[in-house]
């Protein structure tokens, strides 16, 4: 089968297509041939090794999985003795942070993993592009303990986890300000923003408003400059460290701080928040923004547009 293969941390260049053996599913695994799988910034770091903390979970001096790739869509062709709740053609996807070896036509899963039965009613590359960035929306809202109501200002509402995040509060009716760029104001308005700031035009830590959250999807801001946003208890979250780790820093000092507080919270089980996008996916609730779709044997030129910091929700690779 083709694969994207590297046996160090690297950059995309150095990436290869290379042919390789079919994986065989082991007991509790499925062997899916991949339909479609997605570039994500997580893919980014996997492959980059950097930040350097990433190399704790993926391998310290050089990556534990020659080949790359975190989140599949695809078909069931074989399985393990000891695979009960998925049968030969099923659909299936899933996503697993520390690499799931995806970028190739072919993959073995372990069902201990999150992985699921795709739904029905979507594509492929849409099952494929609803999980990383729904995950970490997921789980840097979830400790928010948000009302109907509430108002939440997200900054960066085009990258993959700010979209999630912006549909995700759509459910429980929390009214979202949103920045990003003047193509795509109509279609965050559309996506249930209540406010949408041109960042391009505006600096959204200027006007002249108050929220009860702020969550900078695109970690290009700071807890200082957003302070005067937050209404008396209100929260501030990252996606970033920010510069010098300051945001999980002021994160464990919040416990003694009065009023205003920074979270940094830490995604953990994927099978929960993967449970999460399922139901939201089958009952047509999250719909993932796509944005270009590459063959895997122009992987590379799919991790510079990514890396570059300019996608649009998700970067699909697409087969056949
Ligand atoms: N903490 C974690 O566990 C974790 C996990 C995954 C990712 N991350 C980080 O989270 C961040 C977001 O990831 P992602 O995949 O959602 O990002 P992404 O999809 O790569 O975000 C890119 C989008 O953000 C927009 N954008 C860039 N700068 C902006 C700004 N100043 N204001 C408004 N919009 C802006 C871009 O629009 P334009 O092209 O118009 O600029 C582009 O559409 C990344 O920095 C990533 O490294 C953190």
């Amino acid at each position: 089968m083709k694969a994207a293969i590297r046996n160090e941390y690297c950059t995309p260049d150095q990436l290869e297509i290379g042919r390789i053996a079919l994986p065989r599913p082991g007991d509790d695994e499925i062997l899916v041939k991949v339909k479609a799988t997605t570039v994500n910034r997580t893919d980014c770091g996997v492959l980059t090794g950097k930040p350097w903390a990433i190399r704790l979970f993926t391998g310290l001096f050089k990556p534990v999985r020659p080949i790359t790739g975190t989140d599949f869509a695809g078909i069931v062709v074989d399985k393990g003795n000891n695979v009960d709740q998925f049968q030969i053609g099923d659909h299936a996807y899933g996503f697993f942070d520390q690499g799931l070896s995806s970028h190739a036509e072919y993959l073995a899963v372990s069902t201990k993993k999150a992985v699921l039965r795709k739904p029905e009613n979507v594509t492929f590359e849409q099952a494929a592009a609803s999980l990383e960035g729904a995950h970490y929306a997921f789980y840097f809202l979830k400790d928010l303990k948000l009302n109907a109501g509430d108002r939440i200002l997200i900054n960066g509402g085009t990258g993959a986890i700010g979209n999630a995040a912006l549909q995700l509060l759509k459910h429980i009716n929390v009214r979202v300000t949103v920045t990003c760029e003047t193509e795509f104001i109509e279609v965050l308005k559309s996506q249930g923003a209540e406010r949408v700031i041109d960042y391009q035009k505006e600096d959204f830590t200027t006007i002249n408003d108050q929220f009860d959250h702020i969550f900078d999807a695109v970690g290009k801001s700071s807890f200082g400059k957003c302070k005067p946003l937050l209404k008396s208890k209100g929260i501030y979250i990252s996606s970033e460290l920010g510069k010098n780790w300051q945001n999980p820093v002021l994160a464990l000092l919040s416990p003694f701080m009065p009023g205003k507080k920074v979270k940094f919270p830490f995604p953990y089980s994927i099978k929960r928040s993967m449970k999460f996008i399922d139901e939201l996916v089958v009952n047509e609730g999250f719909t993932p923004l796509i944005d270009r779709r590459y063959r895997l044997e122009d992987i590379e030129k799919a991790y510079e547009y990514v890396l570059s910091g300019q996608k649009k929700g998700n970067v699909v690779l697409a087969f056949d």
